[in-house]
């Protein structure tokens, strides 16, 4: 048998199931209930213990008319489910939250990842046998609001300003496309963002691959250059959010291009528009610093053998002293990870981000909490390594194919999206002191209460 490459079409891979994530993000709560707490002695019920972790942490997808193929509204459906689920959270496979526990920065935003305690719960009540328990202790059921809304609305209200793809016909049949509408941003002033967001239609969003507006501007000629991404979709992944003391401005003449990955599902999808919702800064404020969300290549040749497996890197270096606000890493069905490392000045490593199960049907951008996200001094040097896998063991691939790096769904390639405060020295200073007073602040607590 010769070398084979895939041409596919089975766009089954990344479909429609899955789709529907990029609603959960900011629906799924924080972490543990009181009430598990568990004692370890004490016996686990699924009223008590177990409802208001699935409640919180699974019914946003496993409910009827969600991403989910399984509902886990009722007990008898938890408890017919009860060895996967155990499984899955055990191996912190679900929900789908693809970051490494215990490497790299643990503090994110919006994560998703049950605690320790609430995996323990599962795990203990499903090998007692997934006892009900007392009916008088089952939870209130959650509301869900199913209409089509933008994940950061509960917290920003509706976005300021939205711009649109122009409209495209996806075919029930076919290979896959790309659109690149170059549009307009309908501003009358200058505004700087706060935060952003990308939206596909329903059902178009089952046959988005990716859509990504990138940001064009009037250099002094009048030719418009672009400046690097506003934002990424990808099934998954939640909007942007520019932390508060940095901003991206938009002006009114910039425009948008579009870039845009269709692929057809099976059922005509006509005159889909992707929308980019924006929340602005009031007008008349003026940031501190600036942010920019930007494409980090990994370099060198992806070329994997039947079962085989392959490594690529990236380096950067910025001229001047970054805070680092986000990671996600990019890939197709083969990466199998991802991980980001600083070398310092002073020949120091840090590890300071790393996704190792990665899945190509979920993307998230890791937000840092903002007094975690990297501070890195001017001579930083940013070494990004991607892994690689076609094995057996992966049901995205067959593993009996050679595949290399392109850009099509099926063809390997990577890289990572990194959102970027730019500082100066003083920047640098002050919030790296601003951070050591605040850490001290709160050991001092500490040290006085006890
Ligand atoms: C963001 C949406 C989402 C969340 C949140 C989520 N799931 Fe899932 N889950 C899915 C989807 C979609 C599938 C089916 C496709 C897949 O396997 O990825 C799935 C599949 C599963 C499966 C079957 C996997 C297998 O192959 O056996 C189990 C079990 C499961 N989820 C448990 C949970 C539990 C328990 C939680 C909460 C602690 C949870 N999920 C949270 C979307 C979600």
């Amino acid at each position: 048998m010769g070398t084979r490459f895939i041409h596919l079409s089975d766009h089954r891979l990344f479909s429609g199931a899955l789709v529907l994530a990029f609603l959960v993000a900011l629906a799924l709560p924080g972490q543990t209930l009181s009430a598990q707490e568990t004692g370890a002695d004490e016996d686990v019920t699924y009223t008590r213990d177990v409802a208001p972790i699935i409640q919180q942490n699974c019914q946003i997808c496993h409910r009827p008319s969600s991403v989910a193929p399984m509902s886990f509204m009722e007990y008898r459906d938890v408890r017919r489910y009860a060895r996967r689920i155990k499984d899955q959270v055990a191996r912190r496979l679900m929900p789908p939250y693809h970051y490494d526990t215990g490497n790299g920065i643990q503090e994110l935003k919006n994560d998703w990842r049950l605690s320790e305690e609430e995996i323990e719960t599962i795990v203990a009540w499903v090998d007692a046998g997934t006892p009900e328990g007392d009916l008088a202790d089952m939870p209130e059921p959650m509301v869900w609001r199913d209409e089509l809304m933008w994940q950061q609305e509960e917290r920003l209200g509706p976005p300021d300003h939205v711009i649109k793809t122009d409209p495209f016909d996806v075919p029930a049949q076919g290979a896959d496309t790309w659109w690149r509408p170059i549009v307009p941003t309908n501003l009358t002033t200058e505004r700087w963002i706060r935060a952003m967001e990308v939206r596909p239609s329903i059902p178009g969003r089952q046959v988005v691959h990716h859509a990504n507006p990138k940001l064009l501007r009037k250099d002094e000629e009048g030719e418009y250059q672009p400046l690097g991404n506003l934002s990424e979709y990808a099934m998954g992944k939640i909007g942007e959010i520019v932390p508060s003391d940095a901003a991206r401005l938009l002006k009114p003449d910039d425009k948008i291009e579009w870039d845009t990955h269709y692929y057809p599902m099976g059922f005509d999808a006509p005159g889909d528009q992707i929308e980019l919702g924006i929340w602005f800064y009031p007008e008349g404020y003026e940031p501190e610093f600036t942010q920019n969300l930007k494409l980090y290549p990994l370099q060198g040749d992806i070329f994997l053998e039947p079962g085989g497996t392959s490594m690529t890197q990236g380096f950067y270096r910025w001229d001047h002293p970054v805070r680092m606000d986000s990671f996600q890493p990019h890939g197709h069905v083969h990466l199998h990870g991802m991980s980001i490392r600083a070398i310092y000045p002073d020949g120091k490593q840090e590890l300071l981000s790393m996704v190792t199960d990665f899945d190509a049907r979920w993307h998230h951008s890791y937000i840092f909490d903002d007094d975690k996200s990297p501070m890195l001094p001017t001579g930083t040097v940013l070494v990004m390594t991607g892994w690689y896998e076609n094995s057996a063991d992966n049901p995205l691939t067959d593993s009996e194919m050679f595949f290399a790096r392109g850009s099509r769904t099926v063809d390997e390639m990577s890289h990572a999206w990194i959102a970027v405060t730019h500082l100066d020295e003083e920047g640098y200073e002050r919030i790296t002191a601003e951070r050591e007073a605040k850490s001290k602040v709160t050991s001092d607590d500490r040290d006085g209460s006890r």
